[in-house]
């Protein structure tokens, strides 16, 4: 992990979102470098084994008014494994994801960071965490280049005149070095965001992310827009994530993405979680499965001619 660049004068990152309300512009925007300098730990050989907790969320809740969108849901990951957190539309996903970054405040129950009782009263307090979201819209301006992007609300500054302005060549070297390290040759830093694959979109949010000192990476659906081609890029970028020994939470719908980097697996499903397996402990059909809460996948199924 490098860390960042010190000449950056770091702006307040975003401001709290409040409840019930869209994630902030730019959640998963350059988190500010950890206090302490150490990386994260080096994973061990099956993460999922790793007595270490980076995070741990117990017993869960949150109500909307009379709606229950969680309903005692617990969660953990380890340094360097990537738990998976599936479920159908309205589960519960977001909620969840939104109650450990700091977006939404649970009703009830208990978060960790380290060990510690943490209470994370917006985005920011998050955000100083070292959790990093990257949401589906990725926080980005697709008219501005790759590196402006990058640096976002970070920018490396150089005196010019005396007076400081954004330094262009540093910004674009670092972006290039980083997209490199995860596997994406850029033509040029300068080429708007707007320009690249999706796939590419997706690495330069969580590049930026890695690079600015995440701990946690959590995911929304990184490859549900996405083709073959690109899915694999992006499973291939959070599998180089993982090995840096970032917790990375990847929410998805679809099983099969899941399962090509998915250490553990947890379903969740109108609120509840229905458990949480470990890699080779469950087959692709069971997940399936579960998510879509066993009943009623099996009378679909009989009246699709057993398609599903
Ligand atoms: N701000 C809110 N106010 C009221 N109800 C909400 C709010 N946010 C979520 N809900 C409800 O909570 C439930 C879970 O929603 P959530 O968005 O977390 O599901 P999800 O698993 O992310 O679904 P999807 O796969 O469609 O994104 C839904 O019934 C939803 O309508
Ligand atoms: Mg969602």
């Amino acid at each position: 992990m490098t860390s960042a660049d010190p000449t950056s004068d770091t702006p307040p990152p975003e401001e709290s979102a409040g409840e019930a309300t869209d994630p902030p512009a730019s959640p998963a925007g350059p988190v500010s470098p950890p206090p302490a300098a150490e990386g994260p730990t080096a994973p061990p050989a099956d993460p999922a084994e790793s007595p270490a907790h980076l995070l741990e969320l117990d017993n869960i809740k949150k109500h909307f008014g009379s709606v229950i969108a969680l309903d005692g849901v617990s969660f953990d990951l380890r340094p360097g494994e990537c738990h998976c957190l599936l479920g159908d539309n309205g589960a519960g996903k977001s909620t969840f994801i939104k109650t450990m970054s700091g977006v939404h405040q649970p009703t009830e129950g208990q978060i960790r960071f380290a060990g510690e009782p943490v209470v994370f009263h917006n985005p920011h307090d998050a955000i100083q965490r070292g959790i990093a979201t990257v949401y589906q819209d990725l926080g980005m301006i697709p008219l501005m280049s790759v590196s402006r992007n990058f640096f976002m609300g970070n920018e490396p500054r150089k005196r010019w005149l005396g007076i400081p302005v954004f330094d262009h060549a540093t910004a674009n070297r670092i972006t290039m070095e980083e997209m490199n390290r995860m596997g994406i040759q850029l033509r040029s830093a300068d080429q708007a965001v707007g320009t690249l694959s999706g796939g590419e979109r997706q690495t330069v949010a969580i590049a930026r992310a890695v690079y600015f000192g995440a701990k946690i990476l959590i995911l929304d659906e990184p490859t549900s827009a996405l083709g073959v081609r690109q899915t694999s890029n992006v499973l291939a970028t959070i599998d180089k994530v993982r090995k840096q020994g970032i917790g990375v939470v990847f929410i998805s719908h679809n099983i099969r993405h899941a399962i090509a980097v998915g250490d553990r697996f947890t379903v969740l499903n109108r609120g509840r979680t229905l458990g949480t397996a470990r890699r080779g402990e469950i087959t692709e059909g069971e997940l399936q499965d579960m998510m879509a809460g066993g009943k009623e996948l099996a009378v679909l199924d009989s009246s699709l001619g057993g398609t599903i």
